[in-house]
C-alpha cells in the first residue's frame, strides 16, 4: 500500500503573521494542496498562537475534504477546543514555547494517567488520537496504554543524520522506526511519522511496511514557495511512491 502525505501548512501562516495581515492564507493553502492530490491536511495549534490561529482551524475544518489532523499540546484548553472544533484526528504533541519546532516526542510513558482521561474525553467526542513519540519500546506501549489509536514517529534524528551524510546514525534511527512500527501494528496501532523528512530523504520511510501516513511540512511550503503549491505536493507525492532508498 502506497503511504499517504499530509500536508503541514503552518509555515504558510507563519509568512502571514510575519506582518500580522491576511495573506498568504493556510485556507488557500489546504485548498491547493488537496487539489494536487494530498490525503490529508496538518495544522499545530500552539498555546503561542505563533502561526496557526484558531480561525484558520474553524475554518478549515469548513473546507478540507481529505482529514484534518490538529496537532495540539495535552491540556485541558486544547482539548474543549478540539471537542468545539471537531478534527477528524488529533495528534498530541510536547509543546515548550522556546522551541523554534517540535524538538522530541511526547514522553507517554511518564504522564500515563493524564493522558488516559484526555484520550478517552477525546474519542467520547469521536476524535480519533495519535500520540507523537519517539521510536522506542517503551514509549510505544505506553501510546497504547492510554488509548491512542494512532502513534505518530518522530522522524526527526534519521532525517539529521541523513542530511548530515551520517550513514550509521541514519541506518540505526531507520532500524530502531522499523521494528517500533512492526511492534505498533502487532498492538494493533495505526502508524504515522514525520518531521524533518524531504525530497531526498523520504524514500527510506515510505518504503517502511505497516507505516500509513507522513506529515510533512517545511520541505514542501519551502518548495512550494519557489514552485508553486501543485507542483511541491505532487513532487513529494511521486518522491513517496518510488520510495527510493539512496544514501
Ligand atoms: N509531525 C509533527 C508532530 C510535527 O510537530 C511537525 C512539525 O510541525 C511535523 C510532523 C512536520 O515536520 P516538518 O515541518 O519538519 O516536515
Amino acid at each position: 500500500m502506497t503511504v499517504k502525505l499530509g500536508v503541514n501548512i503552518d509555515h504558510i501562516a507563519t509568512i502571514r503573521e510575519a506582518r500580522k495581515i491576511r495573506e498568504p492564507d493556510p485556507v488557500a493553502a489546504a485548498i491547493l494542496a488537496e487539489l494536487a492530490g494530498c490525503h490529508g491536511i496538518t495544522v499545530h495549534l500552539r498555546e503561542d498562537r505563533r502561526h496557526i490561529q484558531e480561525r484558520d482551524v474553524r475554518l478549515l475544518r469548513g473546507v478540507v475534504t481529505t482529514h484534518l489532523n490538529l496537532e495540539m499540546a495535552a491540556t485541558k484548553e486544547m482539548t474543549q477546543l478540539a471537542i468545539d472544533v471537531q478534527p477528524d484526528i488529533v495528534t498530541l504533541v510536547p509543546e515548550t514555547r522556546q522551541e523554534i519546532t517540535t524538538e522530541g516526542g511526547l514522553n507517554v510513558a511518564a504522564k500515563s494517567e493524564e493522558l488516559t482521561a484526555l484520550i478517552s474525553t477525546l474519542r467520547n467526542n469521536d476524535i480519533v488520537v495519535s500520540v507523537f513519540i519517539e521510536p522506542d519500546t517503551e514509549q510505544v506501549k505506553a501510546a497504547k496504554k492510554v488509548g491512542a489509536q494512532f502513534v505518530e514517529f518522530h522522524t526527526g534524528k534519521f532525517s539529521n543524520a541523513f542530511d548530515m551524510g551520517n550513514v550509521q546514525e541514519a541506518e540505526q534511527e531507520l532500524s530502531a522506526i522499523q521494528d517500533m512500527t512492526l511492534l505498533a501494528n502487532k498492538y494493533g496501532l495505526k502508524v504515522n511519522a514525520g518531521h524533518g523528512l524531504n525530497y531526498r530523504n523520504v524514500g527510506h520511510i515510505s518504503s517502511i511496511e505497516g507505516i500509513e501516513e507522513l506529515n510533512i511540512g517545511h520541505s514542501i511550503i519551502g518548495r512550494a514557495s519557489l514552485v508553486g503549491m501543485e507542483r511541491a505536493v505532487k513532487e513529494m507525492l511521486e518522491a513517496i511512491r518510488l520510495a527510493e532508498r539512496s544514501f
